[in-house]
């Protein structure tokens, strides 16, 4: 892939930066940073650019503020908890483009960072706008993209941008496109991809996509109900996407055709009310009772899980197994990360809640690549363009 790099990029003392993150982090209640892994990621774009005597100037979206002003979604908790890990001064600006932006640019010195508010409040950032585009190039001088997680959309800060200044990968972007072009093009077999989450119609283009390549697929979480609902089962009060029934029996039928197996869970951790304290009981997926709904994958599917993963050389995971949140229901999310995190092979997790999965098991470091990427990652891993990348590339030529 041939993707300028920051280091080619014309930078030296007091050149302005203007580069891209996905500081988009979940906000704990008291509205501080419940994860930073996203800010922890791109610290090496910007230390580096700071040892070049750079003015890095940050910008992001947070949340779905669709074009206007939320306090409830500003970036300032981000730029704080950013200024705690640099251990040196941060500066918030509480505008995107324009004359305040562009005097608190013009009073930053070499090696500064700030951070712009929420590109996301205004509506010309989804829009690709060209003159937002425009004033936000006018804040810098050459333009570097660190937010693979937000690779995938064709927004003025991803795309437009990057056709108005010189502009090259960030250092997080380039370790996610190496990482998981390793396993799109090259996988070591055998290779498993491992799904889960609420939501099956989200993942159908990845499963087909996936299905051909792979050796065999677990599903869990909320979207094997839907699958277990195809294959014939009562699913009592679980949740079930009736419009995807369809699809998923589609998906099995395709997996048998192309001898890639599908594990899905063999018994389930059941409760007749959705709340963390409610009473629970494993079950088989046989004899699900008419008002219970299947909040985690039981024993017997963590070890059928277990010995279908025992060889496997390559596994890609999205998508927690039960509702992890929740201690009582996060058994069989917390035992695929162990059963990961001791598989001799390439391991990747890719998704905000499996990654949160992850990061609270502590086992992070015995997996090869946490992606910073949800939808990213796995449209990547569809085989689809990311127009952020496209970008870089077309303006590399
Ligand atoms: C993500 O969290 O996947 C990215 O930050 C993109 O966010 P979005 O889905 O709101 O565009």
């Amino acid at each position: 892939m041939a993707l300028r790099q920051m280091d080619s990029l014309p930078v030296e003392e007091g050149t302005r930066v203007l580069v891209r993150v996905d500081f988009n982090v979940p906000l704990a209640e008291d509205g501080t940073v419940a994860d930073d892994t996203r800010i922890r990621e791109s610290l090496s774009t910007i230390n580096r650019l700071r040892e070049r005597g750079a003015r890095v100037i940050l910008m992001s979206h947070l949340g779905r503020p669709h074009g206007r002003p939320d306090p409830k979604l500003s970036l300032l908790p981000a730029a704080r908890r950013l200024q705690e890990i640099l251990g040196s001064p941060v500066t918030f600006v509480p505008a995107t483009v324009g004359h305040e932006a562009e005097a608190a640019v013009a009073a930053a010195g070499p090696g500064d960072v700030l951070v712009l508010e929420n590109l996301r409040f205004d509506p010309r950032e989804e829009q690709n706008d060209a003159n937002f585009a425009r004033a936000l190039a006018d804040l810098g001088d050459v333009y570097v993209n660190d937010a693979f997680g937000s690779a995938h959309r064709a927004h003025a800060s991803t795309e437009a941008v990057a056709h108005l200044l010189p502009a090259a990968a960030g250092d997080l972007l380039v370790r996610e496109l190496w990482a998981l072009d390793d396993i799109l093009g090259r996988p070591d077999r055998p290779y498993w991809v491992v799904v889960g989450g609420a939501k099956v119609s989200d993942k159908i283009g990845l499963l087909k996509a996936l299905m051909p390549r792979a050796d065999g697929m677990v599903v869990g979480g909320g979207m094997a109900n839907t699958f277990l609902a195809a294959a014939g089962k009562s699913m009592g009060a679980s949740r079930v996407e009736p419009d995807a029934v369809t699809a998923a029996a589609a998906l099995m039928n395709d997996a048998d055709r192309l001898g890639c197996p599908i594990v899905l869970p063999v018994d389930v951790v059941v409760t007749t009310e959705f709340a963390a304290e409610a009473a629970a009981r494993v079950t088989g997926v046989d004899s699900i009772a008419e008002g219970e709904m299947a909040l985690d994958i039981g024993p017997q599917s963590i070890r059928a899980i277990e010995a279908a993963l025992r060889d496997a050389r390559t596994v890609f995971w999205n998508g927690p197994m039960g509702v992890f949140e929740w201690d009582r229901f996060r058994e069989g999310t917390d035992a695929v990360a162990r059963i990961l995190a001791g598989l001799d092979a390439r391991v990747v997790v890719g998704g905000g809640d499996s990654v949160s999965a992850v990061n609270q098991t502590g086992l992070q470091d015995r997996l090869t690549h946490i992606s910073t990427g949800g939808g990213a990652a796995l449209e990547f891993l569809e085989g689809r363009a990311l127009p952020g990348v496209e970008a870089l590339q077309m303006a590399d030529e």
